[in-house]
């Protein structure tokens, strides 16, 4: 299926702890995260339209981290919560009606082509595919006291990353049908594809391909993008 994208990058970075203001803009190797991950996907010989999901705020800012490549994406802007950006994201693809459609966080900068190739290989007209890591730590529930109150067996869990791929008509259908009845609390597109009752397949996720969410995860990035002096 001929694959569009949607990268949402329009989240505030304020959660508690979290590095001050919006991450995808933070430069690692010298460009902007976001710069980093839109060009992946503009690269990628499988991907038509990348839409680009940021905040209404932002414009001056993704210019100015995208560079030329701007005139490459189209800008659409996002809402309150991740689930709102991709609703929006996917609105806008409304006219092209791709085959199928990419959902990635704008602040992954490390998914490569393979993983890409992976997701795309995975998809079909009733299937969604997602990249994710089995769960290598022993999981443990907490008790409202503070102390352990299970050990949750960790067989058969993973670690869900991003891009999630899917057909696109269904999976804009979900996530009008899930916004029409007032469920705004998914985390992920494939939470409203099982919701959907979408069958989403599992491949091979990877292991650098993180979320930066903390302070340390930045300059975790930064030195693994700059070229090394030995
Ligand atoms: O907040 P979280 O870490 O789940 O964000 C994942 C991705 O979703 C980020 O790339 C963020 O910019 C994006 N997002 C968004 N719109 C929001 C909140 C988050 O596009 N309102």
């Amino acid at each position: 299926l001929p694959a569009a994208a949607v990268i949402v990058a329009a989240g505030r970075g304020e959660r508690a702890g979290q590095v001050d203001g919006p991450k995808q803009y933070r430069k690692v190797a010298g460009r902007a995260v976001l710069a980093h991950t839109v060009e992946t996907f503009l690269r990628h010989r499988d991907i038509g339209t990348v839409a680009v999901v940021i905040h209404a705020d932002d414009d001056a800012l993704l210019k100015q981290a995208l560079g030329s490549l701007v005139e490459r994406v189209t800008v659409v802007h996002g809402g309150a919560t991740r689930q709102e950006s991709t609703r929006l994201g996917l609105l806008a693809l409304q006219e092209e009606n791709p085959g199928a459609v990419l959902i990635h966080d704008g602040v992954r900068p490390f998914a490569d082509a393979e993983l890409i190739d992976r997701v795309i290989a995975s998809i079909d007209e009733n299937h969604g595919a997602l990249p994710a890591l089995p769960v290598s730590d022993t999981l443990k529930r907490e008790a409202t006291d503070g102390t352990i109150s299970a050990t949750v067996p960790r067989a058969g869990l993973h670690a869900a990353q991003t891009p999630q791929g899917f057909p696109y008509a269904p999976i804009l259908a979900a996530h009008q049908a899930a916004h029409r009845q007032g469920h705004g609390d998914f985390t992920d597109d494939a939470a409203i594809a099982e919701w959907a009752e979408m069958p989403v397949r599992i491949v091979a996720g990877s292991p650098d391909n993180v979320k930066l969410t903390w302070a340390r995860d930045i300059a975790m990035a930064d030195q693994r993008l700059s070229p090394s002096i030995n």
